[in-house]
Formats: structure tokens, sequence, C-alpha cells
């Protein structure tokens, strides 16, 4: 393997147009960091990009809506979005914006240099443009039907209902999102980078000199190249965004995904100044791409053929993308609101950012998409972090204490059960190590909780607390293997875990952790006094998981509640037809569920015939106490056939209306009328 002197990670850029959730920091963030930390603990030379995607149109389609400007809309969530990662532990070097000047300059003079250099091909095609609002339609801001499934709301982009990804010109009977006019097509020129001319050049690089990449980021490059590759606007007719720097090129401004990579640079430049083409152009840095799998293309093709127009830059090493995190068994989804919001967990779960880290690490969508649950999320810091790495680290200091005060005893003849401790944590630590190295940082993390577990069984096997009662010496060597443990413990997390792992540094009384270190026990020398025992971690209890499942599931109520349309109306129908139903009033007698059936409710209702008559109807899961219903006043199909339901005979139909989420209520009038009038 080449040898390395110095590392760039960049961390996909999130567009400013909402808070970041628990699956941009599965996907992305928390394995970046971990790698960034597990580098430096190295003594590594790293430097870790981030920064906020502020360009783009459902930034623009976001302010429209509530009536502020993009820029009002890209300050507010990169603040949050920024606070929120500071908070959660993310050590990036840099947090920019592609809305800064720098980045400005720098994006505007990448895509100068491309165009100079002859690198990009002009092509005019026919565009839908709005007359009225005289301007031209991004494809989000197209509505219409979708021409595969005959969904009346597709976007221009994409049809939600198919999953079809479509041109806004596909659409029948298009709108404009602005004015909901028809638009029209009208000619305009923009500028392509010739991805087709890179081709080889990107199938070589790829499919023969990366075949170590993941498989997931293989395989779609390699099918994305095998369909072969076409040339690709880099510029948009928009008003937000970075001005295309091209005379007579008003009212164009390149494309967020040309620009937003470069964020990468700019922001590296806001970072280290002119030192920056040491991490992008020297041959001893390597990069890499922490990204969604929803980026693998612009990252493993598009950048990097931009990279090679240019000609001066490195390409990326690797570029480990993740697959996706879903939550409950529903996909994460910002504009249904439906997802853990980092900077709300943070609020409502204060002190709790480890735990987090923890359980998107255990369950991180490396080979294929994972789903969050509150309950397994309190299972995870329950039976994991609290029972085993908490509990471990709280018996080896407060036994300290109990016996010795609090210092560390010089460490007498090793036995059997010392040396094999020894030996484990310094094979986990090769295994560690290894994983790491090939971000297999679920695997990784499992491996220093085994770290953890293995000091369990120490302390279980050796049984210090019996010792202690005949032979004082062998109990000192045991706390004080049982504190180098604790030591060990405090560096193998310290990526995953930094929040612990800082506090446990300060009870040991260390301060410079390193991975070197990791294995090596003699980390607390003898005589030196540990601070008292602190709580690593406390259980989740029942009423917050209670709380965060009912958050979400008001979320999807009221995301069922939004998307309601009454159903559209029938056929038109003549009077007689009409008046062949016999629509009547009538009084409930009594009512109540049919045994054995889940569905129907049995009425007897008063007709006005003096002989109670009986209806069967299919609303039992809409009515959990059919009592409420006695006494009531409702309407019913008189002349309905008769028909035979679980043995036995219904005579009509009672009428209900149909709620949103499926549950029915039943309809009477809205004043006392006699059993048996008709209805019409
Ligand atoms: N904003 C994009 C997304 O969230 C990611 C941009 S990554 C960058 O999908 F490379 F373009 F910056
Ligand atoms: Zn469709």
């Amino acid at each position: 393997m080449k040898e390395f002197k110095r590392t760039l990670i960049t961390s996909a850029l999130p567009y400013a147009n909402g808070p970041v959730h628990i699956g941009h920091l599965a996907g992305v963030y928390v394995p970046a960091d971990i790698y960034a930390r597990y580098l430096r603990l190295k003594g590594e030379e790293v430097l870790f990009i981030g920064g906020s995607d502020e360009h783009g149109v459902p930034i623009t389609i976001k302010a429209k809506k509530e009536g502020v400007t993009p820029q009002d809309i890209v300050d507010r969530y990169h603040n949050i979005i920024k606070d929120s990662f500071a908070e959660l532990g993310i050590t990036f070097d840099v947090y920019g914006r592609t809305t800064s000047e720098t980045h400005r300059r720098v994006a505007s003079g990448f895509f100068r240099k491309l165009y100079d250099k002859g690198e990009f091909v002009e092509k005019t095609s026919m565009q839908l443009y709005d007359a009225e609002a005289n301007q031209f339609l991004a494809d989000r801001y197209v509505t219409g039907t979708c021409p595969h499934c005959g969904n009346p709301n597709a976007y221009g982009d994409q049809c939600e209902q198919c999953g079809t990804s479509l041109n806004a010109t596909d659409l029948i009977d298009p709108k404009s999102a602005i004015t909901g006019n028809t638009p029209v097509l009208k000619e305009t020129s923009h500028w392509y980078l010739p991805l087709d001319k890179w081709e080889p050049a990107l199938r070589h690089w790829i499919l023969d000199e990366h075949q170590e990449w993941k498989s997931n980021v293989y395989g779609q490059c390699k099918s994305w190249l095998d369909m072969g590759l076409q040339p690709r606007a880099v510029s948009r007719d928009l008003d937000w965004g970075i001005p295309v720097p091209v005379e007579g090129a008003e009212g164009k401004v390149l494309y967020v995904w040309f620009d937003a990579p470069i964020g990468y640079i700019s922001n590296t430049i806001d970072c280290v100044g002119d030192d920056w083409e040491k991490w992008w152009k020297d041959k001893d840095t390597r990069m890499l791409h922490f990204i969604g799998k929803d980026n693998i293309v612009f990252h493993c093709i598009v950048f990097p053929a931009m990279l090679m127009a240019d000609g001066s830059y490195n390409l990326p090493d690797n570029v480990p993308a993740n697959e996706f995190l879903n939550l409950e068994d529903d996909k994460i989804s910002t504009s249904r609101n439906y997802a853990v919001w980092l900077h709300e967990y943070l609020q409502e779960l204060p002190g709790r950012q480890d735990e987090l880290r923890y359980v998107l690490t255990a369950n991180a969508p490396e080979t294929k998409d994972n789903n969050f649950t509150w309950t397994d999320f309190q299972q995870r810091v329950n039976s994991e972090l609290v029972a085993i790495l908490g509990n471990f680290v709280n018996r080896a200091v407060v036994l300290t204490h109990k016996y010795f005060d609090g210092a560390v005893q010089p460490l007498g003849e090793l036995l059997p059960p010392d040396n094999a401790v020894i030996g484990e944590i310094g094979s986990l630590k090769l295994q560690m190590t290894e994983a790491l190295d090939s971000f297999h940082f679920r695997e990784a993390l499992k491996l220093a909780m085994d770290m953890a577990r293995a000091g369990n069984r120490y302390l279980q096997e050796t049984e210090p607390w019996k010792e202690a009662k005949t032979d004082m010496a062998r109990t000192a060597t045991i706390l004080n293997v049982a504190i180098q443990l604790c030591a060990n413990l405090s560096i193998a997390f310290e990526p995953f875990l930094p929040f612990m792992s800082a506090k446990l540094v300060k009870m040991l009384g260390g301060d410079r952790i390193t991975w070197d270190m990791l294995g090596c026990f003699d980390l607390v020398p003898a005589g030196a006094r540990i601070g008292k025992a602190e709580l690593l971690f406390e259980k989740i209890e029942d009423d917050v998981v209670a709380f965060q499942q009912e958050k979400l599931r008001k979320t999807v109520e009221q995301n069922m509640l939004a998307a309601w349309k009454p159903e559209p109306v029938k056929e038109d129908v003549a009077f007689d037809t009409f008046e062949k139903m016999d629509i009547r009033v009538g009084k409930v007698l009594e009512c109540r569920k049919v045994p054995k059936s889940k569905k129907l409710l049995e009425f007897s209702i008063d007709d006005g015939t003096g002989t109670p008559r009986t209806i069967l109807s299919g609303i039992a899961q809409s009515y959990e106490d059919p009592q409420v219903l006695v006494g009531k006043e409702i309407c019913f199909v008189a002349n309905f056939a008769p028909r035979k339901m679980m043995g036995r005979e219904s005579c009509g139909m009672i009428l209900s209306a149909v709620n949103p989420d499926g549950t029915l209520t039943v309809v009477g009038p809205t004043a006392e009328v006699r059993p048996g009038a008709t209805v019409g």
C-alpha cells in the first residue's frame, strides 16, 4: 500500500435547508469524525473539512414558502447545523459555507479556468419557461402528471409515487409552481462538462486501480460507467447561486453540484490559508470523501472529472460511502419532518452525546440500509454502555478506593489470568486497528466493547474482593491491572465516545493519550491517586423512549392530515337513480360487537315500524365502545338487499363518513327526527 504523509478528510456538505438528522450522522459525520479522531490519536497530520451547502433550488423554494430570502434560510440552518455538530463533538477543523466570499471566488475561478482551457461545451436546449414570472423553471419548480404512473403531483425531476426520475419536459400537463400557469418551451444555452471525454480515464482509475473500494461504491460506479457517460450541464437559469463568470451569462449561475464540492477546497483555504495546496495537490496527501450513497456519482465520477479537467489536483483515494438509515422502519424525510433532529436530541437528552454516537455506530448502515428504533437505543445504552462499559470502570475505580484509598499499587507477580487479559487487549487492538484502517467502524466499536467485556470477565475470575480477605498483595496487582485496563478503554473508545473518554482520562489522572499507548499496562503509574468514581453512563428510562415514540407518531399523523384530499366526485346520476335509494332515520336501540368478528357491529334499530330491525355494519374498529351509539339517531339505507354475515341476517346499511385515518363515523340528523322518517 502507498504511504502518505497526511490525510484530507471531507464530509458531504449538508444542505442548509433544514437541520441535520440521525441519518446524516450515521451515514457521514459520525464515521468521518471517528476516522479523523483515530488518525489524530495515531499522531498523523489530518485536516477534517465540513461546511454547509447553501445553494440549490430547494432552498429557494423554502424561502418563497416562508416569504423570506434564501440568505435568511441558509443563515438560520447553517448556524443550527454548525452548533449542533460542535455539541456532538464532531471535530471539523473548519466548518465553512458556500455563500462565503472565499467560496464565490474559488468556485468562479475553478469554472473560469476550465472555461478558458476549453473544457466545457456550450449547448442550447429547450427548457420550460414561466412567461408571467419571467424565468426558466428549475425541475423542482414544475409539477404535472407522471407519464409512468399517472400521479398528478409529480415533480419535474422525480415522481415520488413511483420513484422514476424525470425530466420536467416529460411531465403531462406541466404547471409552474410559481404562478400555476402552463409553462412554455424556450431556448436557453448552458455549459456542459463532457463526462464522455473522461470516461476512459475514470474507468481505468476506478475499475482497475480502486478495486479495494467498498463494494456498494464500486458497484454503483461500475454501473454508471457501463451505461456510458453523457455531458452534464454545469450551469442553471436561476437567481440563487454563484454567477457564471462569463460575459453574457447574466441570469445564469453555477449548478449547485458544480459549486458544492469545490466548497471542500474553499473551506480548506479558509482553514489553512496559503498552505492549502499541499492538502490538494501534493502527491503525499491522501484524500477521503465521507458521503451517503445518494452522493456517490458526484464524488466518484463528476467531481473527479472536474479535477481531471483542471489537471492540477489529486483524486480521492477512497470514498467510503454508507447506505441509508431508516427510522422506526420508515424513510427519514426532511420535507415530511420525519426524523430525529440532532439539535432537538441535544435539547431533549442533554449530556447524552456519546449514547447517540454509540448507537449510530453500532447500527451504522455500512453495507446495507439499517434501522434506528428508540427501543433499540434504550436497549443498547442500558445493556451495553451502562451494564458493560460503565459497570467495569465503576467496579475497578470503586474497589481501588475501597482497598487502597484510590492509590494505584505496584504490580506484583503476574499470574495466568493477568497475562491472559493483557494478551487479549493486545490482540483486540490489532483487530481494531485493522477494522478502523478499512473503515469498518461497527466492527471496531464491537472490538472496543469486547475489551470492556474482557475487563468484567477478569474481575469475575480474579475476585479481588475475596483476595482482599487474605492476600492484599494479590489484590493490589489485580486492581492495578484493572485500572490499566480502564486507561486502555479511554484510548480505544476515544474516536467513538469522546466525552466518556475525556471523563475517564481525567478520573485516572492522565492527560494525553495516543493510539500507541493502547495495549500497554503501565499507563497509570504505581502511586498515582485516581479520582472518585463518577458514573460514565446512566440508564435511559422508559418515559424517555415513550416521549420520542409519541413525537414521531404525532408527526406521522400530522403528515397524513396535511396530505388528505377529498375523493374526486363520482360520475353524475339522474334524480330517478338517486330516488331508488330508500334512506331513513333510525334510533339505535342496541349495539354490540359480533363475537369472533373484528369488524362487525350488530345494531338493533327502531325504524318506526314497531319491529326492531337488525343491521350489521363493519365499523367495529372505529368504535372501541359500541355503547356510545345507543340512543343515537342515525341514517341507514332501508332497501339495501338483506345479506347474511357471520350467520346473521343484516337488513340495510348504516351510513358513515370516512376520516383521513380510515376510521369511520356514523352519520345522523342534526336535530331530533321521528324514527322511520325518509331522507332525500
Ligand atoms: N448537499 C449535498 C447533499 O446533502 C451534499 C453535497 S456534498 C458536496 O446531498 F460535495 F457537494 F459538497
Ligand atoms: Zn410516477
